[in-house]
């Protein structure tokens, strides 16, 4: 299984300073250098972590694969467009979030989702609709024309007991094998930390998981080389 390191978290660190560091570039780099199969991003509309010139200059050093987690507003929707990473990653946005809250509702908002999975597609990029592991809005996705899903893991995260957390695995279970069987590559993230990932990488059809607080959490007190790697053992 691939690992994607999310690196919003250097740039919010960055950003209580509005200042020059923690650099996500470097963040970036070392990931890279240690094994990741992705660098992660989300280009929010109120840029408050990773703002524009941070994508460029990720699509200039980025070897791997540049995943760009995106609304489908059209300001972003025109910048993916220019700046061109590998995948997009459709998510829902609210401005008074902490952070992405819950999956892409594919079902109510499938006219504009299947309209922006089409323009960046016709760019090369491959796109993915981040949503909750329910069955209505895995078979949305793939009539929305997505090739692959990234499933929202938070609910397993959050989990108030293990009884709870079994039942969300089996529901992520399940999901994986019908986005499988109807030809969706499947990803997923939200919400995994160095204790819960590991039933997540017993789904052996989950491609790839995109984590990203845990591991910069943890950069605090290890550095970034040696937290990224500890994750990379417990996901391959
Ligand atoms: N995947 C998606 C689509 C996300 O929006 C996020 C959060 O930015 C993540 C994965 C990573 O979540 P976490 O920071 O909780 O690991």
């Amino acid at each position: 299984m691939n690992l994607g390191v999310n690196i919003d978290h250097v740039a919010t660190l960055r950003q209580a300073r509005r200042g020059q560091v923690p650099d996500p570039i470097i963040a970036a780099q070392t990931c890279e250098k240690v094994g990741t199969a992705s660098i992660v991003c989300h280009l929010r509309q109120d840029r408050r972590h990773i703002n524009d010139h941070d994508l460029e200059k990720l699509r200039q050093i980025v070897t791997t694969k540049l995943n760009l987690e995106m609304s489908c507003t059209q300001e972003i929707v025109d910048i993916a467009l220019e700046v061109l990473p590998d995948q997009a990653t459709l998510v829902p946005e609210k401005r008074e979030e902490v952070t992405t809250e819950g999956g892409l509702d594919v079902i109510a908002h499938h006219a504009r989702v299947a309209q922006v999975v089409k323009s960046l597609s016709l760019s090369g990029i491959m796109v993915s609709l981040f949503i909750d592991p329910e069955k209505p809005q895995i078979e949305a996705a793939k009539q929305a024309g997505a090739s692959c899903i990234e499933l929202h893991t938070g609910k397993y995260a959050n989990a108030r007991n293990q009884s709870e957390a079994k039942r969300e695995l089996e529901i992520l279970k399940e999901s994986v094998k019908l986005a499988r069987n109807i030809g969706l590559q499947v990803f997923a993230g939200h919400g995994l930390n160095y204790e819960n990932v590991k039933k997540v990488t017993e789904i052996e059809e989950i491609e790839e998981l995109n984590i990203g607080h845990s591991i910069i959490s943890r950069a605090v007190f290890v550095g970034i080389e040696c937290a990224v790697k500890e994750m990379l053992t417990l996901v391959k």
